[in-house]
């Protein structure tokens, strides 16, 4: 019998219902173990103000939290390593950094297969990139992905996953605005990857598993929000680097410039990325061929510059 450790973090869950539908094409003969991974103390949902933005230089430059002991054996031989994660300020969830920094992951995913699914608004790039190198650390080798994002318009739905992280409410802002997050038609459809993964995971060949998933439709990359996002990562270094001169996570010392760094992002996205788009299409012509070869690497589970 096939053993699979699935190791997942969900505030609202969004994420815990993609992976539960993904997982209901295998069949009655794996046996699954599931981790729901709890920091300690616990992220609140709904956010507070100041606790969302003071998540960011702890995200970004992937610095682990603590985390309830794990129910899983890590000396267990598990066939794959199923990871659920949503994305925060374009890197992975600081309790996905924990668990892939901790001893008990290398001990679990040395040698083994990992499939990775996002959830999450539409900016992902950067963070797989850090998941890729986390994994290749603790000597597992990523095998699939699939991202699941929102598909309303990139302004809209940062209002919306405003509006939902600060309220908890997956409901329609004034009856105007989109439903935030992911659409229940994307979710229910997650099952159809569920084949792919669990034929490799029979034939312990997962060689083509990610042409296979891609094949489904399971990234879809929008060229002008994967711009933005490659340039603002940038930032995010420099503003994080900032905040943490002041104090690590929690420091109250730290808050002004978590606040500074909260209306540069809100007018870089509500300002300036209009005018940013609009530069990317008018050069498009000139960069398409080399932009292109960066987002079927995107689509890809190879790491560049390991
Ligand atoms: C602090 C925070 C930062 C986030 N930053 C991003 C981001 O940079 N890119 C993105 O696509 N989604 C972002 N999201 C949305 C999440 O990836 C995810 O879709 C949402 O939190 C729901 O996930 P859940 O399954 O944990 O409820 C962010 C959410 C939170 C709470």
């Amino acid at each position: 019998m096939k053993k699979v450790l699935v190791v997942t973090y969900s505030q609202s869950g969004q994420l815990n219902d993609i992976v539960n539908n993904v997982l209901k094409e295998f069949n009655n003969d794996v046996e699954i173990v599931t981790e729901n991974l709890k920091p300690d103390p616990p992220f609140p949902f709904p956010w507070t103000n100041v606790a969302f933005w003071d998540a960011m230089p702890d995200a970004v430059d992937l610095i682990p939290a603590k985390l309830k002991p794990f129910s899983f054996n890590p000396d267990e031989d598990f066939d794959l390593i199923i990871l659920g994660f949503p994305i925060w300020f374009l890197s992975p969830a600081i309790p996905i950094t924990s668990f892939l920094k901790s001893a008990e992951a290398a001990r679990v995913m040395k040698g083994k297969p990992v499939v990775t699914i996002i959830g999450a608004r539409n900016m992902w790039v950067n963070a797989q990139e850090d998941i890729k190198r986390m994994i290749l650390n603790n000597g597992g080798k990523l095998v699939g992905n699939m991202a699941l994002r929102d598909k309303a318009n990139n302004i809209a739905s940062v209002v919306t996953i405003i509006y939902w992280m600060m309220t908890a409410k997956k409901d329609r802002l004034w009856g105007i605005f989109p439903k935030p997050g992911i659409s229940d038609k994307d979710i229910a459809a997650a099952e159809r990857f569920g084949k792919p993964i669990y034929e490799a995971l029979e034939s312990g060949n997962y060689n083509d598993l990610q042409n296979k998933l891609l094949e489904l439709g399971a990234i879809d990359l929008v060229p002008n929000v994967v711009f933005m996002e490659l340039r603002a990562k940038k930032f995010f270094y420099k503003w994080s680097k900032f905040i943490r001169k002041k104090g690590e996570h929690g420091d109250p010392n730290r808050i002004s410039r978590l606040k500074m760094f909260k209306w540069y992002l809100l007018i870089a996205i509500f300002a300036a990325s209009p005018i940013a788009i609009l530069l990317f299409y008018l050069f498009l012509p000139l960069t398409w061929w080399s932009f292109r070869k960066k987002l079927a690497y995107f689509k890809g589970v190879e790491l560049k510059n390991k």
